[in-house]
């Protein structure tokens, strides 16, 4: 069924698991991870980004997410991620999502307050849940040194009253993490700020919180792109036992895309590799599918702990 995130986090936190929020933007994509979440009975975050939105329509997704649907009774959540404005939100909510992310991280803490807040007051009239996000995840092209790296993580002492001005029902924090497959420099020890985690935790009791920027990149994936004739060079993400370690905290929700772009593309060049003379779509697609609904399984077994939740 199509449901909010309302009662998957509340389990979560209790259970000391995590939801998987994977990306999604074509009908493949979607088929493996609901199908991976079918057969592992876990609650499944389905999110769409401006730029999916943009690739495949949002009225496909909408549809899409439907049929997937119809063929299974797992909770499944469809949700915005990284909406910038309250406009993309509204576009969401009137159209059939459970949930928006506003992200207003790049904001002034007030104005990000008053932005979240106009969403929140929106989505909740409508049944819909709303994340916000304070901090800014960092990325290592930024170039940023540590001391300006420091003022990018969540400021344990603003989310308080972050969550009660905005009434948001989650909050995305940085704690270290980023976005894509490129998370830490050749050399440097992959490392997550678990104090300030706890101290969130600490101030927000039960409330559910979200990392994105979650990816592990597993080197298995970028080894069969490689051997493909692919080119990633210094690939880093997430270790799996920091995400397990997260998951049993305050974190609810963990954001997924890389990792998926990355075994889609691991799947399409291995088949394309060894069929040179193959140009039938479906036979490519296929195995992008198989590999992605590999990783899904993995996640939801391995490291979210939400199998059979
Ligand atoms: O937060 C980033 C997600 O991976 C979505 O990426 O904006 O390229 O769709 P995208
Ligand atoms: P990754 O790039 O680590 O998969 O993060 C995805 C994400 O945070 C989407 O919002
Ligand atoms: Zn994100």
């Amino acid at each position: 069924a199509l449901v909010t995130t309302k009662e998957m986090f509340r389990k979560a936190y209790e259970g000391g698991y995590a939801i998987g929020a994977f990306n999604v933007n074509n009908m493949e994509i979607i088929q493996a991870i609901t199908e991976a979440a079918k057969e592992e009975n876990a609650p499944v975050i389905l999110q769409v980004s401006a730029g999916a939105r943009k690739y495949a329509k949002h009225d496909y997704l909408v549809k899409l997410v439907e049929a997937a649907l119809l063929d299974t009774d797992i909770p499944i959540a469809l949700h915005l991620d990284h909406g910038e404005d309250f406009e993309i939100c509204k576009a969401c909510i009137d159209g059939g999502f459970t949930s928006v992310m506003i992200d207003g991280s790049k904001h002034s803490f007030e104005d990000n307050i008053a932005l979240t807040k106009k969403v929140v007051e929106y989505a909740h009239e409508r049944g819909v849940v709303v994340e916000g996000e304070l901090g800014r995840l960092a990325g290592i092209e930024d170039d940023v040194n540590v001391s300006a790296e420091d003022a990018l993580f969540t400021r344990p002492d603003e989310v308080e009253e972050f969550v009660s001005r905005t009434g948001v029902d989650s909050l995305a924090i940085a704690i270290g993490t980023s976005h894509g497959a490129f998370k830490f420099k050749p050399g440097q020890k992959p490392q997550l700020r678990f104090d300030i985690l706890e101290e969130i935790q600490r101030r927000l009791p039960n409330f559910p919180i979200v990392l994105h920027g979650a990816s592990s990149v597993s080197q298995e994936y970028v080894d069969i792109i490689n051997k493909n004739g692919g080119k990633l060079d210094d690939a880093i993400g997430i270790p799996e036992d920091m995400l397990r370690q997260a998951a049993s905290m305050a974190v609810c929700k963990i954001n997924i895309d890389s990792d998926l772009r990355l075994a889609f593309t691991a799947g399409v060049r291995e088949y394309i590799m060894n069929n040179p003379a193959d140009f039938d779509p479906r036979k490519y697609l296929a195995k992008g599918r198989e590999y992605v609904k590999a990783l899904v399984k993995h996640k939801i077994i391995n490291v979210l702990g939400c199998s059979g939740a």
